[in-house]
């Protein structure tokens, strides 16, 4: 949500900033912005819209300079326009900033500042802080001082890239909640809020902690944190490289990261799966092996897409376990006051690892004195951070704002987890091994499917007319009836909803008629014969029935208008397999609407405000 990157070196600094930003814009894509030094000078774009509105406006200027910040919006103080564009600058246009995260006290702080007569042009959180940060730089001429006292005043999240005119050779760059991360060049420096900002320059970053400052010179850089105390900064490698945030051939991300899920399946159980013993290895929780022996209850919190996986996990472990499970919203269970007790576990699942419900549900939950785990797939992220110990899905970068290759991964690990917690408890060896089994022949289940993806797109171009569209299924599935309605509604704006199969007739029902598509996840499981019952109502009321069912199911085609075929497996993989036409179903209706489906309205990839 929002991306920051700054340059200092020797390369044209509006070229690295404008490529990072494009790099960035997954992560907002209201508005875009850049503050340069020339010549002593302080020069500020931005402009309304994508990057490529920027690079326009850019386009004729020759500007020289080497050091520079830029910023790719995602408007949570004021419309987003030209002028609430970041970056944002003092009233004596000396300094710039730009920032991610809130600052809840700036109307306070405005206030403060409207008193000494300082003045302001946008309506932005942001640009209360460039202000503050000059009335404390007029008094100390000294630009990391200015920035300590101001920080110190501020009450809320940020993530900061500043730039001083007076100061030409320096970057500032702090954080609070939002990430920040340093790549070290050779005798340049790049700063980002995303390592996709970073990679084609150098792979050697440094994440910078809570409360920590870097200051950026053109050969040198030091951390501190922000109340001034020196910091010793780890150099860490970045695991992926560019062929992994680029579409590779395809048209979108979004259908990159459905069509790289054989290997991103792979890539989450590589090492992990003992086939053989029937059980899995998870080295991040060794820390924990104990309190895993001897947890009374899981409590697994998640936001969207993560917390669909969640429910998952909640049938996994209670099934496999009988360990009992409770799943929240990260956002209601740091509102309400959890009930946590000894024995318990709470396990943060976050793809990015920034969300920042989720985040603050992490604090709550080790306030409380619980064992936190993460599931978490970006290596370094504040979430991978605060957490006792986890386990990374390592799905690698995920660059569609709808999450899917994410999703998959974090049931595989779910999948492992409740294998090894159902080894270390009841479940037999041999009934390990057909699990195990089962994961291991994922990765060419899916590619099965992917192989069939025109069968998809043929229903979607026929059902792309719809307004509305219901989800059904149980068990399981259920969970992933509420992932596909949500993958709808994000990239087609098609109004969506998932349902349990059963809960139907208590309502929703009676939305059912001629025009109202409703897709059951049926897959041949103990309930079967119950989602038939639930798909003969629909059908009795006229409704369009296309089926998710499992190979050799011939019984199903005389209920359905549409089956889509997925490969046998274990119900509880089930998921695994069926969410993959869902994803390419929502996919290729948005293709077919003519939407942006990597950039749908309204969204930003991260969600690091509240
Ligand atoms: C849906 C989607 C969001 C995220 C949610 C949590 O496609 O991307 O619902 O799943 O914002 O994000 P993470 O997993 O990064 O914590």
């Amino acid at each position: 949500m929002c991306g920051i990157v700054g340059y200092i070196g020797k390369r044209d600094a509006v070229k690295v900033l404008l490529n990072g930003l494009q790099r960035l814009e997954y992560r907002g894509y209201d508005s875009a912005g850049l503050s340069v030094i020339e010549n002593g000078t302080l020069l500020t774009f931005k402009r309304k819209g994508k990057v490529a509105e920027l690079v326009k406006l850019l386009e004729k200027k020759q500007i020289n300079c080497s050091v520079g910040i830029a910023h790719t919006r995602w408007a949570t103080h004021g419309e987003p326009n030209d002028i609430n564009a970041h970056p944002h600058t003092d009233n004596s246009n000396t300094i710039s900033i730009v920032h991610n995260g809130i600052i809840e006290n700036y109307h306070s702080l405005k206030q403060m500042l409207l008193a000494k007569g300082f003045h302001f042009v946008s309506e932005t959180d942001t640009e209360v802080l460039a202000v503050l940060i000059g009335y404390f730089y007029d008094k100390t001429q000294d630009l990391e001082e200015a920035i300590r006292a101001a920080l110190s005043e501020v009450q809320g999240t940020f993530g900061v890239a500043i730039l001083s005119a007076k100061e030409p050779d320096k970057i500032v760059a702090a954080r609070r909640g939002s990430p920040m991360i340093v790549g070290i060049g050779e005798d340049e420096y790049i700063v980002a809020s995303d390592a996709a900002a970073i990679i084609q320059y150098t792979r050697q970053v440094i994440y910078l902690d809570d409360n920590e400052m870097v200051t950026l010179n053109r050969e040198s850089y030091s951390t501190k944190t922000i109340d001034n105390r020196l910091t010793n900064s780890i150099i860490h490698l970045v695991d992926f490289d560019l062929s992994k945030i680029e579409k590779g051939g395809y048209e979108h991300f979004m259908l990159k990261e459905i069509f790289e899920q054989p290997q991103t399946i792979r890539d989450a159980c590589r090492g992990r799966l003992l086939v053989d013993d029937g059980n899995a290895r998870l080295g991040g929780l060794l820390p924990v092996f104990d309190n895993l022996r001897n947890v009374d209850r899981f409590i697994l919190t998640a936001c969207g897409t993560s917390w669909h996986a969640a429910l998952v996990g909640e049938y996994l472990i209670e099934n496999l376990c009988g360990i009992p499970v409770e799943v929240e919203y990260a956002s209601e269970f740091r509102y309400r006051n959890p009930i946590i007790r000894k024995n318990d576990i709470v396990i943060a699942i976050s793809q990015s690892g920034e969300t920042a419900d989720t985040l603050a549900a992490v604090q709550e939950a080790k306030q409380k004195g619980a064992t936190v785990l993460g599931i978490v797939n970006v290596v370094g992220s504040s979430i991978a951070r605060a957490t006792d110990a986890g386990v990374y899905i390592h799905a690698g970068p995920e660059i569609g704002v709808a999450s899917t290759k994410a999703f998959t991964s974090q049931l595989v690990v779910l999948s492992l987890l409740s294998l090894l917690l159902g080894r270390m408890r009841n479940l037999s060896k041999l009934d390990g091994i057909q699990i195990a089994r089962g994961i291991s022949e994922l990765p060419s289940k899916v590619e099965q499917i992917l192989e069939r993806a025109d069968q998809i797109k043929a229903i979607a171009k026929e059902f792309s007319y719809s307004r509305n569209f219901l989800y059904l299924g149980r068990g399981y599935n259920f969970p992933v009836a509420l992932e596909g309605a949500l993958k709808m509604k994000e990239v087609t704006y098609i109004h969506a909803e998932g349902y349990p199969s059963a809960e139907m007739k208590h309502g929703p029902i009676a939305l059912i008629d001629e025009n109202m598509p409703v897709v059951f996840i049926a897959p041949k499981d103990e309930i079967y014969d119950k989602v038939i019952s639930n798909i003969e109502e629909v059908r009795s009321r006229k409704g369009r029935v296309i089926v998710i069912a499992t190979e050799k199911d011939e019984r199903i085609k005389k209920y359905a208008e549409k089956v889509f075929y997925i490969p046998e497996t274990l119900p509880m993989l089930t998921p695994i397999l069926s969410v993959i036409p869902l994803q390419l179903l929502a996919y290729y209706i948005a293709v077919e609407l003519g939407y942006n489906v990597d950039q749908p309205r309204n969204l930003a990839k991260s969600v690091t405000v509240e």
